[in-house]
């Protein structure tokens, strides 16, 4: 940061988000990058994205969601997979922004288009992709299964299935902005 003279315009501070640490309307914006989904209750969250905006100040979020597409065991397992708490649906985020007191709130479904951002993502920065990946894993399943032991392994397959459902439309992307 001190490379780009940006000393002034920024700060890291270590917090827990359902306690942020911010004095009440002291900030023009919240923006968080597919975090929510980890950080339970959603409603106390939002209360307190509420609480540090000043008047008018914007909250802009993205976030997996449900596309109420996958059978109920399936997206427990994979919610726990990814230690995620409940995965909300587009409609339930909007229901929950307009509880914490926003207002003018908008949400818009991304789908699988982030799946091909991701892996324009991996192939700039030269990563192993995930296919790649999945497909090692598949390939390496016996002896992964003895090192790593069946929950462990199991656990890995079902995070990567997230390509998958958000491929087959199970599971969305979603992009929410509101005002206080
Ligand atoms: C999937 S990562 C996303 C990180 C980053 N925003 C990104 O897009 O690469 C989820 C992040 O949420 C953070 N997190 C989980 N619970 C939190 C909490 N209660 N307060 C603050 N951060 C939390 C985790 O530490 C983790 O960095």
């Amino acid at each position: 940061m001190g490379k780009l003279g940006s000393n002034d315009h920024v700060a890291f501070v270590v917090g827990n988000a359902l306690s942020i640490p911010a004095k009440d309307e002291s900030k023009d914006l919240v923006w968080c990058e597919d975090s929510f989904s980890h950080i339970p209750p959603k409603i106390a969250l939002l209360r307190q994205c509420h609480r540090v905006l000043k008047p008018g100040g914007r909250l802009v979020f993205s976030d997996l969601l449900s596309a109420g597409r996958l059978d109920p065991t399936t997206e427990r397992q994979f919610e726990r997979a990814w230690c995620l708490s409940r995965l909300e649906t587009l409609d339930g985020y909007l229901n929950l922004l307009s509880q914490a007191g926003f207002e003018g709130a908008v949400g818009s479904r991304v789908g699988s288009q982030v799946l091909q951002e991701h892996r324009l993502a991996e192939s700039r920065r030269g990563d192993t992709t995930s296919t790649e990946y999945i497909r090692w894993l598949r390939e390496n399943e016996t002896a992964l299964r003895e090192q790593w032991g069946f929950e462990a392994f199991a656990c890995q397959m079902e995070r990567l299935n997230m390509y998958d459902y958000l491929e087959a439309g199970k599971l969305e992307h979603g992009f929410f902005a509101a005002r206080k």
